[in-house]
């Protein structure tokens, strides 16, 4: 097993990743309260529950469960509002735990039940994707989903730990797998060159599912982003760099509707518009784009977006977090390892990388 910390003071959390790890052992130091709500959904549910039901009441601790309907249409207002009725039914109090067991759906809307339940109580993460486990888990973005954008309500709220297992990846299906691997890439190209070249070299293993392998990639991508969001934990500067094809994604996913399009498929086909975009700005060659395109589908990942109409597709950027006094900003590649988030282009050049990149 590995441990990294999120450095932030004394909010400092530590994110434990390795395979078979014991949460009763890992967690019982940071689980100060006598009152755990684990909160899942119903496939997470049957597959780990009562695996860590049993982990938390080893612990001595009272457990409550609130199992969710499974996907990304129920990252709403309405299935929000389940989390807060199990806390108020099982007359949980200020000094409870939540602890979130499920991919980025459950641990986006447990986290901001936590931050918002009395105020705020304590809350881990049990990631049980690999998306989750190198992303969504780390740096305390909780939030849900509105028609109108994604992940437009929120709150930052940081965990108490994290507990990253390995073999909880054996049973997620392929498409989720690759999904879960674009945003290791993402990791890769905005930041770190060597691990894009790591990654090349070993997508095989990392789908076939070799959990050393996988450790190591998510080792790298939680210590990159760890140290990110000890600079910058609300997203003032260079957090924002995290995004990369996100903007672009995020408006596959509001059109297709939510859950259609993954997460990950949606951000890898956005890395592919955002590395068009960055070629037409004359900073990555188009063998640079051809080897953006080559690592996805290594990863079996999609590389074009569907049919979406202009305007739309605009409209729905517009929403987007980054958006400042009406002012779009993107996060784009000054070369393959090193991202910036620029206003700097036209408006012609925006929408050619997306028109270049919809399925002929
Ligand atoms: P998800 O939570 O929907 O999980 C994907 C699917 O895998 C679901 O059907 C789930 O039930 C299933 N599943 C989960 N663990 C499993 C396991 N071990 N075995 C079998 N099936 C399993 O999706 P995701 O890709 O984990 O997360 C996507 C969400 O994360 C999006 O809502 C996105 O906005 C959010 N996100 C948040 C952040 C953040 O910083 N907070 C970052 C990235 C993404
Ligand atoms: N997923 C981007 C971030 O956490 O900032």
């Amino acid at each position: 097993m590995q441990t990294l910390f999120v450095e932030l003071g004394d909010r400092r959390y530590p994110i434990f990743i390795g395979h078979q790890l014991d949460g009763s052992k890992l967690l019982d130091q940071y689980i100060q309260s006598q009152q755990v709500m684990i909160v899942t959904n119903t496939t997470v549910a049957e597959l780990y529950l009562a695996h860590y039901l049993k982990q938390f009441q080893m612990m001595g601790r009272t457990v409550a469960t609130c199992i969710l309907p499974d996907g990304e249409k129920y990252k709403d207002f309405q299935h929000l509002h389940l989390i807060f009725d199990a806390l108020l039914e099982a007359n949980f109090n200020r000094d409870c735990t939540v602890v979130a067991l499920g991919g980025g759906v459950i641990g986006d809307m447990a986290g901001y039940a936590a931050a918002s339940f009395q105020r705020g109580v304590n809350f881990i993460q049990i990631p049980t994707t690999l998306l989750s486990q190198v992303d969504s888990s780390v740096g305390g973005k909780t939030g849900i989903n509105h028609p109108l954008g994604k992940n437009m309500i929120g709150a930052f709220k940081q965990p108490e730990a994290v507990i990253a297992d390995m073999a909880v990846l054996d049973t997620l299906p392929d498409r989720e797998l690759s999904a879960g691997l674009a945003e290791v890439i993402k990791y890769a190209l905005l930041g770190d060159v060597e691990f894009l070249i790591w990654l090349e070299q070993n997508m095989s293993k990392l789908l076939d599912r070799d959990r050393e392998v996988l450790a190591e990639a998510v080792y790298r991508c939680c210590a990159h982003k760890a140290r990110i969001v000890a600079n910058d934990e609300t997203e003032k500067g260079e957090r924002a760099l995290l995004n990369l094809g996100h903007t672009y994604g995020h408006a596959i996913e509001s059109y297709m509707g939510y859950g259609n399009w993954l997460h990950g498929e949606a951000v890898a086909t956005g890395m592919v518009m955002a590395a068009s975009l960055s070629e037409q700005l004359g900073w990555i060659s188009t063998e640079d784009v051809a080897r953006v395109k080559d690592v996805l589908i290594q990863a079996n990942l999609p590389i074009a977006s569907p049919k979406i109409p202009i305007d739309e597709f605009l409209g729905y950027m517009a929403h987007d977090k980054k958006v400042l006094n009406g002012q779009l900003r993107l996060v784009l590649l000054k070369c393959l390892g090193e991202a910036v988030i620029t206003k700097d282009f036209e408006q012609s050049q925006l929408i050619q990388s997306i028109q270049d990149n919809l399925v002929a």
